[in-house]
């Protein structure tokens, strides 16, 4: 473990001299003893045996399910005195390239739609970047109705689907090979309004066309004028909707896991299961927990997950290519990092969370997650606590996922639609997901901090847990 802690130059030496092979680029092929696949082991086995142990209380239980009270939030798109009105001109074309994965492409999306608003401009179907970690081509028409967005702002702002003739050369490859006029490439992060009054209209006005990029997180969140925040509302809650076949998969899998015993094996085709009428008092009640808990986000923790010797080498292998030791996190102990709350709930810590919260196994779990850094080997622990865990491949047949197979964002929009329509939804650690579902009506959010002390010489799970804000 300590050796993490040393000075990444030596590190890298270290582990030149230990591993030779370790840095050559076929060392992935080989199978050998370095495999982080060693399978976890669960690290808190006191706590677990008493969280399978936890008797359950009728109670408790359906305290949890209760909805909680608004305290006073309300749903952002509410009607206003001031109606919608369209500008009288547009000042030009705002184009913008959205980079990270689904979530953040849909804040993005917001934003786009807010800047184009605050300028007047008419805003062209933003384009999605290629993820190099999610590795996902949809574009926005591949994950969302393009013309119900349209529709939805029409009255707003104008939006395009593509530039017209005149303006074609403004591609992304235009802007990748040369410095090009019309790109700003320096909004700040959480740029204001009159930021981009300021740097951005005067680009509109000489050349008709602004392409932002960098995009993401390039507005601010407050300060803005509350038609600008309601517009961003909107935009999020009702002009953003998957494109059907997503809807009519995460339709099913909302069925499949409200009525488990009635829908019959994964098989079935969801069309035919659309047509049913189904009986509303029967409906189970589920949560959804979104774990986020990939390779990616282990490796910038740069925390230790009990994986051994082998994984702390992957991940720090990982680190070293992908972020080639910018990631500040790593002068620190695990233990600094972990009394910080900097490190993501593993699979079995979240699931003492959920057992010490209340929950036993009889909670029906939709796992919204990609890839499970450490596998089942991993989520096994979490299974054992909840034996009612399910996810998209486990409701639904590979016939029926056809359509989303491979495809990290579409796979991403099916459990942001399960999250939505969820009775619960738990996300294991701040991110993008959340962020996105945050003023969710209809659905009780449960949040959880990462700020996490787990303590395995107390009495019950429940009083070993405390969460710091
Ligand atoms: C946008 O249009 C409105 C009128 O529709 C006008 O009052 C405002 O000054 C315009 N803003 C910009 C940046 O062009
Ligand atoms: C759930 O836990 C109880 C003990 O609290 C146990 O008796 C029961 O068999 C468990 N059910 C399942 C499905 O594991």
């Amino acid at each position: 473990m300590k050796l993490l802690l040393q000075p990444k130059g030596v590190l890298a030496a270290l582990l030149l001299l230990i591993f030779p092979a370790f840095y050559s680029p076929f060392a992935h092929a080989s199978p050998s003893v370095l495999s982080e696949w060693n399978a976890p082991k669960p690290r808190h086995l006191p706590l677990l045996k008493s969280a399978l142990q936890l008797p359950t209380s009728n109670e408790k239980q359906s305290d949890l399910w209760t909805p909680l009270d608004d305290q006073g939030w309300r749903p952002c798109v509410e009607s206003t005195n001031s109606p919608p009105s369209l500008p009288e001109k547009s000042e030009g074309y705002l184009q913008v390239f959205l980079d990270g994965g689904l979530n953040q492409q849909r804040m993005g999306i917001c934003d786009a739609v807010a800047v184009a608003k605050i300028l007047n401009a008419t805003l062209v179907i933003p384009h999605f970047e290629v993820n190099p970690v999610w590795q996902d081509s949809s574009s926005f028409m591949d994950i969302f109705d393009v013309d119900h967005f349209i529709n939805v702002l029409k009255d707003d702002i104008s939006i395009v689907k593509e530039l017209p003739d005149e303006f074609s050369w403004s591609t992304r490859e235009y802007y990748a090979i040369a410095i090009r006029a019309t790109r700003i490439k320096m909004a700040p992060v959480h740029a204001s309004a009159n930021w981009y009054l300021e740097n951005v209209s005067p680009v509109l006005q000489s050349y008709g066309i602004a392409a932002v990029s960098p995009f993401s997180h390039r507005l601010s969140f407050d300060n803005l004028p509350m038609d600008i925040q309601r517009l961003r509302c909107k935009v999020n809650f009702q002009a953003l909707v998957f494109v059907p076949h997503i809807r009519a998969l995460g339709d099913a899998l909302v069925s499949r896991l409200r009525h488990p015993y009635k829908n019959g094996a994964p098989g079935a085709s969801y069309l035919q299961e659309s047509t049913d009428v189904i009986d509303k008092d029967s409906a189970g009640k589920f949560v959804v927990l979104h774990l986020r808990f990939d390779k990616d986000m282990a490796a910038h923790s740069a925390c230790d997950f009990g994986g051994g010797k082998a994984e702390k080498l992957a991940l720090a292998k990982y680190r070293q290519v992908i972020w080639q030791g910018r990631v500040l996190n790593s002068q620190f102990t695990d233990e600094e990092l972990r009394s910080q709350g900097r490190c993501p709930l593993t699979p079995e810590e979240i699931g003492l969370l959920l057992a010490a919260l209340g929950f036993d196994n009889s909670t029906r779990l939709y796992l919204a997650s990609h890839k499970v850094y450490g596998g089942e080997a991993r989520i096994s622990t979490l299974r054992k606590l909840f034996p009612l865990m399910e996810d998209k491949k486990s409701l639904a047949s590979s016939e029926e996922r056809s359509q989303i197979k491979g495809k990290a964002s579409l796979l991403a929009a099916v459990d942001y639609y399960v999250g939505l329509h969820s009775d619960i939804f738990v996300s294991a650690s701040p991110g993008n997901m959340h962020n996105a579902l945050r003023p969710c009506p209809g659905s009780d959010f449960l949040l959880v901090a990462n700020k996490l002390i787990l303590s395995a010489h107390r009495g019950t799970v429940a009083s070993t847990l405390q969460l710091k804000q």
